[in-house]
């Protein structure tokens, strides 16, 4: 600094100054939050699977290819749905751009500065905890090793590339929405369809919050202020696991859903001991926001009342798949040739057995943002007021 001319430094602190201003700017037009930084699985992944098979000119996934997107897109992109998933419609919400997979850019630094306002980090596919700890349990992940740590690790290298300086990207992650996940679910799915029983997975669960609740407190010291912790789904309520354990003795389903229900019990325990986690980042960080998306308790209003929700083909059966009871079979995925997939699939809450429809994904996000179903309130992080969206979105309901 010492060597600078005056008239040097005048113009250096005169652009900081107007920098700041217009993030200042920019932070209020887009409402509450000026990007968005993601990480998790198929719930949030907008297109890194599908780029980072390409890379390595593997195979596609039936999730590749039509009528994945069909809705929306109107072509595959990646997302494992026939339309937006929760992510897309946050980021309408606070008027951003859909946010780009982290793969799309990694390679072009040009890219990565188009990705200030919101990047990507999510992979179909991917688990908290590491590949080798479920190799060595003797699970094998066929889809990614781009567990949260490797995705974390990205988000590291690739930040540099995406803001400025040290002070830029501070103040960028500072006025950011970190969505972390929904991520885990894969932990459990993938141990479950090797075998393993629900009392062995259970063993998991502090293990999967443990790698959640380092990575917040990484991002956090990295100046995260607002972070949004998705818990699971009711993974009982799934079409896979429905035909998995079909023709189950009757007590083993929930009267009002027809869901299963020892595994949803599971999917609580999983959100009771992450929950428990978040209230002790809380007390450690109380200057920061740290919100609970309860995506079981806002999915199962549809799954206890599919018709109010416009689902009138119910909640249980995929929209896409190869037949069967819930039209799932594992060897006919949606996509396959010999699958088949509904005409409207608004009227399904699961779209392909796994994941679930556009339609489904909209509700989730209405009754986060715009309902109860957070913690603490959205509302009280960011008024309803700033989300563009919003009022849009609820007319179609
Ligand atoms: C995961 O990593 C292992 C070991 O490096 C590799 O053999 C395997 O191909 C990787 N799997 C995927 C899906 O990338
Ligand atoms: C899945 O499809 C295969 C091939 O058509 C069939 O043999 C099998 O019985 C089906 N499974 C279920 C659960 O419907």
């Amino acid at each position: 600094m010492a060597n600078l001319s005056s008239s040097k430094s005048f113009s250096f602190i005169t652009l900081i100054v107007i920098f700041q201003l217009l993030s200042t700017c920019t932070t209020y037009t887009n409402g509450c939050f000026s990007s968005i930084i993601s990480f998790g699985d198929s719930l949030a992944d907008t297109g890194n699977l599908k780029l980072l098979a390409a890379e390595l000119k593997q195979q596609p996934l039936h999730f590749f290819l039509p009528p994945y997107g069909e809705t929306f897109f109107h072509t595959p992109t990646g997302r494992c749905s026939n339309g937006r998933l929760i992510i897309d419609f946050i980021a309408e919400s606070m008027r951003l751009p859909l946010v780009r997979p982290f793969v799309s850019g990694k390679r072009n630094g040009v890219r990565m500065m188009e990705m200030r306002r919101g990047v990507n980090y999510a992979v179909a596919g991917a688990t908290a905890l590491d590949t080798s700890f479920h190799a060595a349990n003797g699970v094998i992940n066929p889809t990614t090793n781009s567990s949260l740590r490797v995705q974390l690790e990205w988000f590291k290298q690739s930040f540099s590339s995406i803001c400025a300086n040290l002070q830029d990207c501070r103040h960028l992650i500072q006025h950011s929405l970190v969505l972390m996940g929904e991520i885990g679910g894969n932990d459990y799915n993938h141990a479950l369809m090797a075998g393993k029983s629900i009392e062995e997975i259970k063993t998991y669960v502090p293990l999967v919050v443990d790698v959640i609740t380092s990575a917040i407190t990484e991002l956090i010291d990295m100046g995260a202020k607002t972070l949004l912790v998705p818990g699971n789904l009711p993974i009982g309520c799934s079409s896979v696991y429905l035909t998995i354990y079909y023709g189950s003795d009757s007590v083993e389903y929930d009267d009002s859903t027809g869901c299963l229900v020892r595994l949803n019990k599971f999917s609580e325990y999983h959100n009771e001991l992450l929950q428990i986690a978040l209230n002790e980042i809380r007390e450690l960080h109380p200057d920061t926001n740290i919100i609970y998306a309860d995506y079981y308790n806002a999915a199962m209003q549809f799954f206890q009342s599919p018709t109010k929700y416009g689902f009138i083909n119910g909640a249980l059966k995929a929209c896409c798949g190869g037949g069967g009871p819930f039209n799932y079979n594992a060897s006919i995925a949606c996509a396959h040739s010999s699958s088949s997939v509904c005409v409207l699939p608004d009227t399904y809450a699961n779209w392909d057995g796994l994941h679930l429809t556009e339609a489904a994904y909209k509700v989730i996000y209405k009754s986060l943002f715009g309902g109860p179903f957070t913690t603490p309130r959205f509302n009280s992080v960011c008024p309803n007021s700033m989300l563009h969206e919003v009022n849009v979105l609820s007319s179609s309901m």
